[in-house]
């Protein structure tokens, strides 16, 4: 009962123009699609633009960050407020380039959620282990300890409205995929944390995303185990033909 989603990731790439077309792209290939849903996140600078592509589409749009502060002396920083003015209703939020390159704890990550939620942004939620971390056996701590850090105080009542994504550091733009194995078993440990954390019947409708290399050929099989519901997709989310191949996975 879980809709999957597909999640486009742009990173710092696109010009306005670049932006356009690929958006563009992406709305025709979800047109007439209903059993799952397909996201994109372009860089702020690009927002407004996509937004306008997307209007009327079933295409979401997605920041790829968001302060919890309504507005003040927050300087870099965009605003839930903003977002929603450009139609924008979801953010992804504590990617490991975040975390990694800009020393975003658990604690901060838990604010920007927190903050999402109170102005009706979707959270997009990333969380994983570097590749130290998985050979020294310590994967499900590191998993255990960002779920519940970034979810701390957050009661969620629509399952809808909040979307965990497992990215292993590792398998970040490296090619080197999780298995599909490798993959499952982290969903599926977080999937029994969430039932701890909240009600069965949310904590069943909560849809994880699994990120890192994830292309055209590898897609399906992930797809198919049973707690992954979904996909956030970098590199190949740039390419309009291995995105829209994504999108169409079976
Ligand atoms: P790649 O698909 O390029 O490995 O990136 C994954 C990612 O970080 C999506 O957020």
């Amino acid at each position: 009962q879980r809709i999957p989603l597909i999640a486009g990731n742009w990173k710092m790439h696109t010009s306005l123009g670049e932006a356009r077309a690929l958006a563009g792209a992406v709305v025709s290939a979800c047109e007439g699609l209903t059993d799952r849903e397909v996201m994109i996140a372009p860089p702020f600078t690009a927002l407004a633009t996509v937004a306008e592509v997307v209007r009327g589409s079933q295409v979401r749009l997605a920041a790829q960050n968001v302060c919890w502060e309504e507005q003040g002396a927050f300087t870099g920083e965009i605003a839930p407020g903003m977002l929603r003015e450009l139609e924008c209703r979801m953010a992804i939020i504590g990617h490991s380039e975040r975390r990694q390159i800009f020393g975003e704890s658990d604690g901060l990550i838990n604010r920007r959620v927190a903050g999402a939620m109170r102005f009706g942004i979707t959270p997009v939620l990333c969380f994983g282990e570097t590749l130290a971390e998985r050979e020294s056996g310590q994967t499900m701590a590191v998993l255990e300890r960002q779920v519940r850090g970034g979810l701390a105080g957050i009661s969620v009542v629509e399952p809808a409205g909040m979307v965990l994504a497992y990215e292993p550091v590792w398998a970040i733009g490296t090619g080197k995929t999780a298995s599909e194995e490798q993959a499952q078993e982290a969903h599926e440990f977080v999937r029994n944390l969430l039932f701890e954390m909240y009600e069965k019947s949310i904590a069943r409708q909560m849809r994880i995303l699994y990120g890192g290399s994830v292309n055209s050929g590898n897609v399906d099989a992930l797809l198919r185990q049973p707690d992954i519901d979904g996909a956030l997709v970098g590199g190949a989310s740039l390419k309009a033909d291995s995105f829209e191949r994504i999108i169409h996975f079976r």
